[in-house]
């Protein structure tokens, strides 16, 4: 199986960027798969429902998502329930006979009568979000699903530390193909196979505009810095060059364990 994931597609400009380039990039590594991160599709704050279905329009057969996946939850909830909903939030929100979070936290697609099976997690540590331990979160999802066959696992660790999603794929190792990182946005030099036959990245990276402060225009946020000072909203700014970050995958179709993994930086000018 060929796997193309890409990180965070920041707001409307960059999702221009992202649909001029997708079909080329697919021609270039002919995915089964196409997986993004979708947390900051709509002006870098939340997808709503039509970006997502343009997103799933240019051949994205799932997004992951994290903190910010609630940001416009008024434009989005009853897509996220529905079906055939192509975005998933994070797994280890709090859930309880008192309160039922919206949305599905892992799905599982389909193609040529194999399966791939990814799971959504968010950090415990310096979020801002409560979160449930999402180590014994995804081993109680994974042993939830041992009568589903599928036939390869892929997990978005949305995370801030390092030493967390090292420790995340140590404890998944040679059972999931793929633990990868996203929220920090910049793409890590550290995409290697693990001992057993999990593949790791430490994050994935952006797609976004190079120079920019996240997705802002330094001149627009420099007094951020410059004086402390948080004023007003910053509108976003098409400031090229813009860069595409992602990885290609080649996992085993019987055994699922990963064969390659190869990042790839693209400057768009
Ligand atoms: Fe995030």
């Amino acid at each position: 199986m060929k796997l193309l994931v890409f990180g965070d597609v920041y707001g409307r400009v960059w999702r221009e960027v992202f649909s001029a380039n997708i079909a080329r990039l697919k021609e270039k590594y002919n995915p089964d798969f196409t997986i993004a991160n979708g947390e900051n599709l709509t002006s870098g704050r939340g997808p709503i429902e039509k970006h997502v279905l343009e997103m799933k329009a240019w051949w994205v057969d799932l997004l992951t998502s994290g903190n910010h996946i609630w940001d416009n939850e008024n434009r989005l909830n009853w897509y996220m329930d529905r079906e055939d909903s192509i975005l998933i939030r994070p797994a280890n929100y709090y859930e309880s006979d008192f309160f039922k979070v919206p949305g599905s936290w892992y799905k599982i697609i389909e193609k040529n009568w194999l399966k791939l099976l990814v799971i959504n997690l968010m950090s415990w540590v310096f979020m801002k979000d409560d979160m449930y331990n999402p180590f014994l979160k995804v081993d109680e999802i994974l042993k939830s699903l041992v009568n589903e066959k599928v036939n390869w696992i892929i997990v978005d660790f949305h995370r801030e530390t390092t030493a967390e999603i090292y420790a995340m794929t140590n404890f998944l190792d040679s059972r999931v193909s793929f633990v990868y990182g996203t929220h920090t946005h910049i793409q890590t030099n550290d995409d290697m196979i693990f001992p057993g036959w999990t593949a790791i990245i430490w994050d994935i990276g952006m797609t976004w505009p190079l120079y920019s402060i996240i997705w802002a225009n330094y001149e627009l946020i420099k007094n951020r810095f410059l004086t402390g000072m948080i004023r007003g909203k910053i509108d976003q700014e098409l400031n090229w060059p813009a860069l595409i970050t992602g990885v290609y995958l080649e996992i085993d179709d019987n055994t699922g364990k990963t064969t390659s993994i190869e990042k790839f930086r693209e400057i768009i000018k």
